[in-house]
């Protein structure tokens, strides 16, 4: 503790739904996560890769932070090399909002920005892209979110507690969509060991390859990952995402996504992304079919400001078919 920005990051408020969850035997808990300083989740992870990084020297004064991400890994990984003086390169898919683009470059980082449509074998690819700017760029150091078991680990050992710790104990269920799955297998570790029978769900967009490997242990690309919320589902296995951790999958699309996300903002107040309102959404499908009490939680991994000109936009949802 230094009382720097850094020292802000986790220790998030987890808040009852008050409203929009008509199941009253159950309650619905969401852990405010776009309170931590760069606006989501991925300052817990980043934080604690980076500080790992530099205390094992693969990370040096003037070096190279090196990232693909869809934009949270980024102004995390920004926001560390702000502050701590390193130069930061990230590189992400051209579908990311042009909000989350300049959030990076406002804290100083160079951004590059791949083709969504670049298949994950391609060199293309905004991981292999990252991947080769890595290679190429001296005393460099790449994150790795997708297959470094820090990444978990860091979830394991800061957002797991806090949850038991803010529940008293008390979580049933815990939900969450993944891309790199850090969140759901790092947590639901966590809540397991300290109750084996706490089932931990996650949602998935249809186009993602996770709801169908969990189901069959088969990877079938059906080539798009076209939906339109950003941050989740994938199109390849990483080593971050551990299925033994997962007790059953729901598939959502774009709509139940952001029709949820808007409700949060006019019914709770709470003005979270679209995966916010993807995870509130299969928390209250969880709940449709509880006999049982429970006590279910899921994250608003960021903040709703980055979607202004999307999904919180009335015009943008019309011109994109979505029910209003
Ligand atoms: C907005 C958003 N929600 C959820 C996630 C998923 O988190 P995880 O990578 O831990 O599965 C991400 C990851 O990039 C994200 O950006």
């Amino acid at each position: 503790m230094n009382g720097s920005i850094l020292d802000t990051i986790g220790n998030t408020p987890l808040v009852k739904l008050q409203k929009i969850n008509p199941y009253k035997n159950v309650e619905i808990w969401v852990k405010l996560e776009f309170m931590n300083p760069s606006g989501s989740i991925k300052d817990r992870i980043v934080k604690y890769i980076i500080e790992d990084a530099e205390k094992n020297g693969l990370l040096k004064p003037g070096g190279t932070i090196v990232e693909n991400t869809s934009g949270n890994t980024g102004a995390a990984a920004a926001m560390m090399g702000a502050i701590k003086g390193y130069k930061v390169i990230l590189t992400m898919p051209d579908k990311v909002s042009i909000e989350k683009q300049n959030a990076l470059k406002a804290f100083g980082a160079q951004v590059v920005v791949a083709p969504t449509s670049a298949a994950p074998d391609s060199p293309d690819h905004y991981v292999n892209t990252a991947i080769r700017i890595a290679n190429e760029t001296p005393n460099s150091f790449r994150i790795n979110q997708y297959d470094n078991p820090k990444n978990p680990l860091a979830q394991y050992l800061s957002t797991g507690p806090e949850i038991w710790e803010q529940t008293n104990g008390r979580v049933t269920h815990f939900v969450a969509s993944g891309s790199t799955g850090g969140t759901i297998s790092g947590i639901s570790k966590y809540l397991k060991e300290k109750n084996p029978k706490v089932f931990s769900f996650m949602a998935d967009p249809f186009g993602s390859i996770y709801y169908d490997y969990f189901k069959t242990g088969e990877v079938r690309h059906d080539g798009s990952c076209s939906y339109q919320v950003e941050g989740v589902g994938e199109d390849h296995i990483n080593q971050a995402m551990d299925f033994k951790m997962v007790d059953d999958m729901i598939q959502f699309n774009d709509d139940n996504a952001f029709t949820t996300a808007r409700l949060l903002a006019r019914e709770e107040g709470i003005i979270g992304g679209g995966t916010g309102g993807a995870n509130v959404w299969a928390a209250l499908q969880l709940a449709s079919r509880l006999t049982e009490p429970a006590v279910i939680v899921t994250v608003i991994p960021d903040n709703g400001a980055k979607y202004l000109s999307k999904f919180y936009n009335d015009e943008w949802m019309k011109a994109n078919n979505y029910k209003l």
